[in-house]
């Protein structure tokens, strides 16, 4: 072949390719709809509207499904049950995958958690690990300090009756308290103080974006002191938790001569060997068991203590459905003697206020996702790696699906084949849906309920200062959960005849 033929032979395979890959991109689906952006920037200035809140009025004018172009990154936010049901069903091996930054791979030791971790099977390890020995309804001692810490409760507030309680700060110590337990077993007050303000950074490292985030070259530019403050964070909880592991391998061979109890880090301990590579010896090594307790301080406090306490706000603030639960248990259980774990199966609208709860006030609003592939979703282009945000609060609300979607009404529950939250009703998205749904719901349901029913059957509650149902302030505050703004504070006096402790 001489250098002409050559030359156009090139020319043409070039002028092929070209015309291949230009049909292509102008046959591929469109991206959903959304606010135009700036170059480079995208929409990153509207980066306060990326609340549960925020997202919703966007969904409003754009649709279930909507595209924000954030720097680099593509984001997409998920807010009907069609689309949730495509992403959580359809294409849940697509969207199996978390979106993370870089404050949560570092502070996970790069994502060698469960909550973060790719889908895959070092995820799916950490999560058998989690269900089977963690979590599990089998592990008694879970259940055991959850009554345990409830009575405690149930007795601090008796001595307080008559005095105005904070029941905001009241139902976050209850669980910090439970989950402590669960997973430390016995631990001092000192400890529990130093642990609470390492987690409380935490919380604040968890959803503070970096600049880098979107626009990796941006890195440099840091107004939070992120690069400062990340390190510190993670030195501050591996001083904490090797410690505690270093105790519990210490106490192991008595734990093991006695038969005593084991918590949450015993167990982890049965897999620990430093060297572990959980995929191929199913193994931990410590950022493995560190980072897996992270997931269930964060999975497991602030969720269900707003949950409780957004439960008794809402009973509040609508006095007929309090007057209702409590006539319920007046009438299943009795005011002479204490609710028991038995009673709760015939406590029907109770179960209901629970489920209404969840609905209005999903503990955690947004669920993020990330899309492992390029694929198609309700006819328009998801680009791999795009950050999926299912708001959970926005769908819970569906005006399609739900009469009235922003009353508390417990009764819509007590309609035959009225949506449950466990994963096949994709309008009552509360614990998720698919693989990534929650492995802790019974966990969390147990403790809300076992909390609730001792609360609403022991005590009569009354606002402070005559204050009124209709002036209780119910707006919530966005970060990893949706607590109340502001603490629900009431007065409580015993309603039983027996003792209460
Ligand atoms: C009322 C209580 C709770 C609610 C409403 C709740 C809700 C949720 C939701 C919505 C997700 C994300 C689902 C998704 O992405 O589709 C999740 C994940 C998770 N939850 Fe819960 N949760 C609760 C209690 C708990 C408790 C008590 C624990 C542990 C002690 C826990 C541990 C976790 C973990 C580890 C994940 C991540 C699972 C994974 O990515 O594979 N949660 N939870």
């Amino acid at each position: 072949m001489d250098s002409i033929q050559f030359s156009v032979t090139i020319y043409a395979l070039i002028s092929l390719l070209t015309l291949f890959f230009l049909v292509a991109w102008l046959r591929r689906k469109p991206l959903p709809p959304g606010p135009m952006g700036w170059p480079i920037i995208g929409n990153m200035l509207m980066m306060d509207q990326l609340s549960h809140h925020g997202l919703a009025r966007l969904a409003e004018k754009y649709g279930g499904i909507l595209h924000l172009k954030m720097g680099y990154s593509h984001a997409i936010a998920v807010s009907s049950p069609e689309v949730a049901r495509e992403i959580l069903q359809e294409q849940d091996h697509i969207f199996a995958n978390r979106s993370t930054t870089i404050a949560i791979t570092y502070l996970t030791y790069n994502l060698v958690d469960m909550a973060f971790a790719d889908y895959g099977p070092f995820w799916r390890q950490m999560r058998k690990l989690s269900v089977m020995k963690l979590f599990s309804r089998k592990r008694a001692e879970s259940w055991d300090s959850v009554r345990d810490e409830v009575d405690a409760m149930v007795k601090s507030t008796a001595v307080n009756s008559g005095s105005p309680v904070n029941l905001g700060e009241l139902v976050f110590s209850l669980t910090h308290d439970i989950i402590y337990r669960a997973a430390f077993g016995s631990i001092s007050h000192e400890s529990k103080e130093e642990f609470i303000s390492i987690l409380q950074e935490y919380t604040k490292l968890f959803i503070a974006p970096h600049l880098a985030d979107f626009i990796p070259w941006l890195g440099f530019i840091d107004p939070a002191g992120l690069n400062t403050r990340l390190p510190a964070a993670r030195a501050a909880l591996d001083r904490f938790i090797d410690k505690v592991i270093d105790d519990h391998l210490r106490k192991r061979k008595k734990i093991r001569d006695q038969n005593a109890d084991k918590d949450m880090v015993d167990e982890m301990l049965e897999f620990y060997n430093e060297e572990g590579k959980v995929n191929e010896t199913e193994m931990l090594t410590r950022d493995n068991i560190k980072a897996i307790i992270m997931d269930i301080m964060f999975g497991g406090t602030e969720t269900v203590a707003s949950a409780i306490e957004w439960a008794l706000a809402e009973l509040m603030h609508t006095p007929e459905a309090l007057k209702r639960v409590q006539q319920e248990l007046a009438n299943v259980v009795g005011l002479e003697r204490r609710v028991e774990e038995a009673d709760l199966e015939k406590l029907t609208y109770f179960k209901c206020v629970i489920k209404e709860t969840l609905r209005l006030h999903p503990p955690i609003p947004i669920a993020p996702h990330k899309s492992s592939a390029d694929t198609t979703v309700m006819g328009y282009h998801i680009p791999k790696g795009a950050r999926v945000m299912v708001n959970v609060y926005a769908i819970n609300r569906d005006k399609n699906y739900w009469e009235d979607p922003n009353t508390f009404n417990p009764s819509r529950f007590l309609q035959n084949g009225a949506p449950d939250f466990r994963g096949s009703n994709y309008e009552f998205l509360s614990f998720g849906a698919g693989r990534r749904s929650c492995p802790g719901m019974q966990l969390g349901l147990y403790t809300m309920e076992m909390a609730l029913v001792h609360l609403l059957h022991c005590f009569t509650w009354k606002l402070p200062n005559g204050m009124k149902p209709s002036e209780i302030n119910m707006e919530d505050v966005f970060g990893l959960t949706a607590p109340k703004a502001i603490r629900l504070v009431a007065v409580p006096t015993p309603r039983l005849s027996c003792p209460l402790y």
